[in-house]
């Protein structure tokens, strides 16, 4: 059965809850998945032994996770080696996909795609699959000052601003969506020569 290893950077539970919904969608496909934080000391040793790899993590002032850059950097080899795919969970992407208006929509996905390069240019890794995944305002668990910055942020994204309850922009339909067919594909793929 084929090893996929599922390896999340999360700030606020987001990113985690979407590697644990992609790795649902790949067990049900009768793949061998195991979800790991990129900091557990156990990681390099799974993606070792896995035969496809995802990376999911989420963006926080322009940038990725330091923990998530240093991971990809550390394993960039292992990871050409094999089919990977990373998921860039970030508030941008909802108001590429949501925002009330033309223009905020094209400003949020421009700052999508300027994301995904930073982190291009900080690693070096250039995934087969690269997907953004709008992510969720959790208004309700942030202090008072990101809070205030967020509502902010959602304004000019043209997404709702109620600070009194928290929001979820994931299209989970189109995640699972995503993950069937890179199930599939993975299926499809030769596993890794060498046996562990
Ligand atoms: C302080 C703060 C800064 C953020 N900065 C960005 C940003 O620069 N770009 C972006 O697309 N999303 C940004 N976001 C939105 C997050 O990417 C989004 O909330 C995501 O779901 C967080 O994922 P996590 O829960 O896995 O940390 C920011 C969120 C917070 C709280």
């Amino acid at each position: 059965m084929k090893r996929v290893g599922v390896f999340y950077a999360t700030k606020e539970g987001h990113a985690h809850k979407v590697a644990e919904r992609v790795a649902a969608a790949l067990a049900e496909r009768t793949l061998d998945v195991a979800v790991h934080d990129v900091s557990d000391v156990d990681a390099s040793a799974v993606l070792t032994q896995s035969d496809a790899a995802v990376i999911v993590g989420s963006v926080h002032l322009g940038k990725h996770e330091p923990q998530l850059i240093a991971f990809v950097k550390a394993h960039r080899l292992q990871l050409d080696a094999i089919p990977a795919t990373f998921l860039s969970v970030c508030g941008e992407q909802a108001g590429a996909e949501q925002g009330s208006t033309p223009e905020a929509r094209a400003k949020s996905a421009a700052n999508v795609s300027a994301q995904l390069q930073t982190f291009i240019d900080a690693t070096g890794w250039h995934p087969r699959h690269v997907r953004p995944i709008a992510g969720a305002f959790a208004f309700t668990h942030y202090n008072a000052l990101v809070r205030w910055v967020m509502k902010r942020i959602a304004k000019r994204e043209g997404l709702p601003t109620d600070t009194s309850r928290d929001y979820d922009f994931t299209n989970w339909t189109a995640l699972d969506e995503f993950s069937r067919s890179l199930a599939e594909e993975l299926k499809g793929s030769s596993e890794r020569a060498s046996p562990h």
